[in-house]
């Protein structure tokens, strides 16, 4: 089978998410890769996207922002064709948006669980389907999902975040066989606890008792779970896909 040869470098990325703790840690470690990155965030973020951008153009990082709510097909589509025409070819999507509605199994609502499912997976498949054909023509693309450790060990109160990050990882793996022939690698990188507004919001004596829990004894920094995303990003990352890489301070360890 004869290829595309693929580009020198990855040049361009959609980052979901993209304006969130992880996901700006994202952007500033893909554009110091080169790349010229295009974030899309949820229009509740509008306000403090000038600051957001401000803030990133100080350190010499320019992205572009799109805003749309990924957990709606419609909205997510636009989005995600408007970020394609910004950046012409996209070489990298990362999947990075997410959110919480921690409860209970026994208290959990229907609409709280059907927020964490269409936000946290229905928008990878609304995302990547907007850019995979295109990459498999190309012959080249890396797609990285962002899921969680809880997506693997399970954790209290989060059966909906839990299940919706395990399912990240189904279509990771499913996709990376497709994907495999055309040049174009999917993984997940499955973060621990991060030190993000997410991770803020858990009460401090629950947050405590995990924390005590960690191997590494804190929780990560966003930076360095970006870092192992531009490391699946770079071209000569070309054998590793399908794969699940925990970035989690020892919280969960697998063979
Ligand atoms: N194991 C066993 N029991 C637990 C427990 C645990 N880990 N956590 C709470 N409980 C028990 C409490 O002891 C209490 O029991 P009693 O009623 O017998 O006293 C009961 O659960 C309290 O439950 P409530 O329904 O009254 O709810 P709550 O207001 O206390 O909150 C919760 C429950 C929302 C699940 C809260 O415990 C919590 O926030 N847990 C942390 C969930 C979590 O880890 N979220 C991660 C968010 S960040 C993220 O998701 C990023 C990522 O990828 C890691």
């Amino acid at each position: 089978m004869t290829q595309t040869p693929p580009p020198a470098a990855p040049r361009t990325a959609i980052v979901t998410g993209g304006t969130g703790a992880i996901g700006s840690a994202i952007c500033r470690a893909l554009a110091a890769a080169g790349l010229e990155i295009v974030a899309i965030g949820h229009p509740a973020e509008g306000a403090r996207i000038p600051a957001w951008r401000q803030d990133l153009s100080a350190s010499g990082v320019d992205v572009a922002v799109e805003l749309a709510d990924l957990a709606d097909a419609e909205a997510a589509a636009a989005a995600m064709q408007r970020a394609c025409a910004r950046l012409k070819a996209v070489d990298v999507l990362v999947n990075a948006a997410g959110i919480t509605r921690d409860a209970r199994f026994v208290k959990m609502t229907p609409e709280q669980w059907r927020a964490v499912l269409s936000s946290n997976l229905d928008s990878v498949f609304f995302c990547t389907r907007a850019v995979f054909a295109d990459m498999c023509v190309r012959g080249f693309g890396r797609i990285v999902n962002i899921a969680s450790v809880n997506g693997q060990k399970g954790q209290f109160g989060q059966a909906n975040y839990a299940a919706a990050k395990a399912g990240m990882h189904g279509l990771t793996m499913s996709l990376a066989l497709e994907g495999a022939r055309h040049g174009v690698t999917v993984n997940t990188v499955s973060p621990g606890y991060v030190r993000t507004p997410m991770t803020a919001a858990i009460k401090p004596e629950v947050l405590q008792r995990i924390v005590a829990q960690i191997p590494l004894g804190r929780m990560a920094e966003p930076e360095e779970i970006a870092r192992v995303v531009a490391f699946l990003c770079a071209r000569e990352s070309a054998y590793i896909t399908g794969a699940n890489l925990p970035v989690n301070g020892g919280l969960y360890m697998s063979a």
